[in-house]
């Protein structure tokens, strides 16, 4: 074997090696992107959670708010608790609950949606144990936020609830969210059931 082909062996083991590593690496980071069982701690997972659903803007529709001094805020009393039930429901246009509406309108908390598919209020999150997802199992909320569907199995979610693109999280965000709302202090408050437009027949929408 003459010189040339030694080192033409020599690259081409070491190009081998390098695509070795390549896929090697494309496998750990489909692993940690994917299913695969998380690598983080409870305490890492609920500090990644609680960071997700502040930036996935979960409070601009799950939290109450108050009017302070730069409008509207977010009521840290009442955290990812819903619609309020204490809450009138609101009058909305019936030019928004038409089925070929062509506007939607929302609440003062932004908890109550009006628009072609009815009126929807945001759920609570909370894990209260009767009112909120205190009951719900991860793999329930996984299924709803990948689905579309009332804890993975129910009723179609009504918009604007955007589960479209929450679902896109990996297991391990979605296990992360679901690790912060299960931390976060129960609060006792039963969101309306969503209400049909005019109409529309009504076991549809509240079919749990
Ligand atoms: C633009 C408003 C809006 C935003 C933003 C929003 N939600 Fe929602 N969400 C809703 C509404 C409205 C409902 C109730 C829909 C219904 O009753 O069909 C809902 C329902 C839910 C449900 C109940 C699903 C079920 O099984 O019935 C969960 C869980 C949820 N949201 C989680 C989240 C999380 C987590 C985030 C942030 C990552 C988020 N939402 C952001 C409006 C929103």
């Amino acid at each position: 074997m003459n010189r040339a082909m030694k080192i033409g062996i020599v690259l081409l083991g070491l190009t081998l090696c390098s695509f070795l590593a390549f896929c090697t690496q494309q496998a750990d980071q489909a692993g940690t992107s994917g299913t695969a069982s998380s690598t983080l701690t409870q305490e890492q997972m609920v500090a990644r959670g609680k960071y997700l659903t502040s930036i996935g803007s979960c409070n601009d529709c799950h939290t109450p708010k108050v009017m302070g001094q730069h409008g509207l805020e977010l009521d840290t009393t009442r955290t990812l608790s819903g619609h309020p039930e204490s809450d009138p429901i609101p009058e909305f246009p019936a030019t928004c609950l038409s089925p070929t509406g062509w506007m939607a309108s929302t609440n003062f908390h932004l908890s109550a949606w009006a628009g072609p598919w009815g009126i929807s209020f945001a759920a609570n999150l909370t894990p209260d144990q009767t009112t909120g997802s205190g009951a719900w199992t991860e793999g329930s909320f996984i299924g709803a936020m990948r689905t579309g569907k009332h804890l993975g199995m129910g009723r179609e979610i009504l918009p604007p609830m955007p589960w479209q693109f929450i679902g896109q999280m990996t297991d391990e965000d979605l296990k992360s969210v679901f690790a912060y709302l299960q931390s976060l202090p129960p609060i006792m408050n039963q969101v309306p059931q969503p209400i049909p437009p005019p109409g529309a027949p009504t076991s549809d929408a509240s079919a749990h």
